[in-house]
């Protein structure tokens, strides 16, 4: 990987800075000089002594001085200053992280150990591999104005794009002509999008063509599918529904992103082989949280009591998680105090956490699970803070934590068989009640899938 641009800095810098100060001689005389003392030492301990004292006060060791002190500096100011200003952005290593397959070993690649894994691999009698819902596709950040992008989600190809009114759109990503990937090459002119073919152009809000330059009259019928979409939270949402239902909810928005008034402090991303229901069942697991999450938080071992798991009382898509954490150290010195959290789970394929606390202020973030592949999910979570630099720094700190918290449930996740008659024991009673919950965003046509029926190549 090339280094980045503070690294660069931090190293370039210091020589600048201590140039300036020291003054250092040009290199080929320095080797000269160099050469010329190895040449004529006597080796004897006045001999020895007396070049160290001339060592030490040459140009040529004040000059590295200075230049180890400034780049020492350096590095800490570029550090401090990115760790309070520099959103972050955590891509998981799937190998390590869900298989623990760090490199090559006994005669194979770590991606052919990732292999062995997955032919593997049992899943069980499947729930349906895509619900009904609302599912983030993008960041909106990622969505430039006149810019398009290729998205493979719920066993669809699409293209989005924005419009250069700011609006984005999500469309078919096959033209209607000769069935050209509009994502690939195509190009965003106004509010539609060109096929880089033979240049139809597509309106984004009906999918209407709506300019064919070549010919006279453009046909009534030309025409690809367009896809309900949203953009809410700074996020781009598509709906989808196996039997072409229009959307009984909305995306709720959460005050303060929108219009600025709360700070975006980054993202992170881990794609893995898992179904889609496995995640959010993970919010009425409470027996697992001892085992697999706790001893990585940057607080020490946190431990969570009061968890309760309950339906919305009046949303019916929606599930309140609510849970408090015991009082922890950060970083050994400070005392944290008790938090309550509270999750909720909006329909399938996203979660709202929500924390408010003396320590961290107001912090969201947004978790969403987007089933990109029948058994393949992209989890991005976002994270915004009330405004100021100690709470992005400790925002920053906080969303890497509920990363390292999924870090911990991957493996799992990603080798796991489902049982569909899980063997639950009185404790675990949450978890069927979850999957009842769950039930409402299948209906008859959503897609099922058999692996021994077809290849986990989509
Ligand atoms: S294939 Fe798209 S314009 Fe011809
Ligand atoms: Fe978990």
């Amino acid at each position: 990987m090339p280094p980045s641009k503070s690294t660069l800095l931090s190293v370039i810098l210091p020589v600048f800075f201590a140039g300036m100060i020291a003054r250092p001689p040009a290199f080929d005389e320095y080797a000269l000089r160099l050469a010329d003392r190895v040449q004529s030492a006597n080796i004897t301990a006045e001999v020895v002594s007396e070049k160290v004292e001339q060592v030490v006060h040459s140009s040529g060791f004040r000059f590295f001085c200075v230049y180890a002190a400034v780049a020492m500096v350096t590095f800490l100011v570029v550090k401090l200053y990115k760790a309070f200003t520099e959103p972050l952005a955590i891509y998981c290593n799937e190998s390590k992280i869900a298989y623990f397959v760090d490199g090559p070993s006994d005669g194979k690649t770590a991606q052919e150990r990732v292999g062995d894994f997955k032919r593997a691999r049992r899943f069980g009698q499947l729930p349906p591999v895509y619900p009904n819902g609302w599912m983030s596709i993008l960041r909106s950040d990622e969505l430039k104005k006149a810019a398009h992008k290729f998205v493979h989600v719920a066993g669809k190809n699409l293209v989005a794009f924005r419009g250069e009114s700011g609006k984005a759109y999500i469309v078919d990503a096959y033209c209607a002509h000769l069935g050209a990937n509009l994502a690939v090459g195509g190009s965003v002119q106004g509010e539609c999008i060109e096929c880089p073919f033979h240049g139809w152009q597509y309106r984004g809000s009906d999918g209407k063509c709506v300019k064919i330059g070549y010919a006279e009259k453009v046909p009534e019928f030309a025409k690809i599918p367009t896809y309900h979409s949203c953009e809410v939270n700074q996020r781009i949402y598509f709906w989808h529904h196996a039997e072409g239902k229009e959307p009984d909810w909305e995306v709720p928005a959460i005050e303060g992103i929108d219009d600025g008034t709360l700070q975006y402090i980054g993202f992170t991303v881990c794609e893995l082989d898992s179904h889609n229901e496995d995640t959010p069942e993970n919010g009425a697991d409470v027996a697992h949280l001892d085992y697999l999450h706790g001893p990585r938080s940057f607080t020490g071992h946190v431990s969570f009591s009061d968890v309760s798991w309950e339906p919305h009382p009046t949303e019916k898509h929606v599930a309140v998680l609510r849970m408090t954490s015991n009082p922890s150290k950060l970083l050994g010195i400070i005392t944290v105090p008790r938090e309550t959290f509270q999750i909720d789970q909006v329909g399938p394929c996203f979660a709202h956490f929500n924390a408010n606390s003396p320590l961290l202020g107001k912090l969201v973030l947004i978790i969403a699970v987007t089933p990109v592949g029948p058994m393949r999910q992209r989890i991005v979570t976002t994270g915004f803070t009330q405004k100021g630099l100690l709470s992005f720094y400790i925002g920053k700190r906080a969303l890497a934590e509920q990363y390292y918290q999924i870090e911990g449930d991957l493996p799992v996740w990603a080798n796991k068989k489902y049982l569909r008659n899980a063997m639950l024991v009185k404790e675990d009673h949450l978890i069927a009640k979850h999957r009842r919950f769950f039930t409402q965003f299948y209906s008859e046509n959503s897609p099922k899938y058999d692996p021994y029926k077809e290849s986990t190549e989509w």
